[in-house]
């Protein structure tokens, strides 16, 4: 099995003296796992201090968002370049709660994809059907519109060595995760959808689930062939909830 990916996703949470805290924990309970890799993708504001504690340690930093330019009059947006320089990693593109409160388009979701590549980020892709278009059979459908627009726009072989995550909208922050049955079918078809157009890219892939992931569930999730790790939410806000799901992952 592939190493396993855990992203903790803090959204809009933190401060200086809550970060330190949190981060220091992150690093004492973490250190001994190590057969899974580990992000945390911090607030803008907190890069440097993220780059300043996690710099020796094996855990990465990332951020949640990135601007669709590369530099110029883009007033509040903040590059693909300037995440770099905070030594950030990875970035998460498109989760849906930007989808939603930002009104973000799949082609904006597109170029910021394309961006965090071109600089030498990874782009967390988030995908994900809300809970009607579930219930009327439509979450394939909706899952395949967002990739297809990166394909459309910008080729399939974008997506090698990405990141995309699996976050059911109706499972974010309500405590009723997808089953480990309803996430793996969902992975596999994103799999597929990929290696239809690019096969390598697809096999280079790494696919998260995302959506109230806990200690309790973690396993159930990780042990499922397709699912490659998890991006955590409430429970990444958390030193001992996040170790345990990083643990399951290991
Ligand atoms: P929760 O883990 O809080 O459900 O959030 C999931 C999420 O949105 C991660 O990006």
């Amino acid at each position: 099995m592939p190493r396993k990916l855990v992203v903790a996703n803090w959204k809009m949470h933190g401060s200086l003296a809550s970060n330190q805290q949190l981060l220091e924990a992150y690093i004492q309970t973490l250190k001994s796992l190590e057969n899974v890799d580990v992000v945390v993708c911090v607030p803008y504001p907190y890069l440097a201090q993220a780059q300043s504690l996690l710099a020796s340690s094996s855990i990465a930093w990332g951020a949640q968002n990135v601007s669709k330019d590369t530099l110029g009059a883009y007033t509040g947006e903040v590059s693909a370049l300037m995440l770099r320089d905070f030594g950030a990693k990875y970035v998460i593109i498109g989760h849906s709660e930007r989808a939603t409160a930002y009104c973000e388009s799949d082609e904006n979701v597109a170029t910021k994809f394309m961006q965090a590549k071109a600089h030498g980020l990874i782009p967390i892709l988030c995908v994900g059907e809300t809970l009607i278009e579930r219930e009327a059979g439509m979450m394939e459908m909706v899952v395949a519109k967002q990739l297809d627009t990166i394909i459309q726009m910008y080729g399939a072989a974008l997506f090698a060595n990405a990141v995309i995550a699996y976050e059911p909208i109706w499972a974010i922050g309500s405590g009723l995760a997808a089953t480990p049955d309803q996430a793996q079918s969902m992975h596999e078809f994103i799999r597929n959808r990929i290696a239809s157009h690019d096969e390598d890219a697809a096999n280079s892939l790494k696919i998260l689930y995302g959506g109230s992931v806990n200690p309790q569930n973690a396993v159930q999730l990780f042990v499922m062939q397709n699912i490659n790790g998890g991006l955590i939410g409430r429970c990444s806000l958390n030193a001992q909830e996040f170790e345990g799901i990083c643990r399951a992952a290991n």
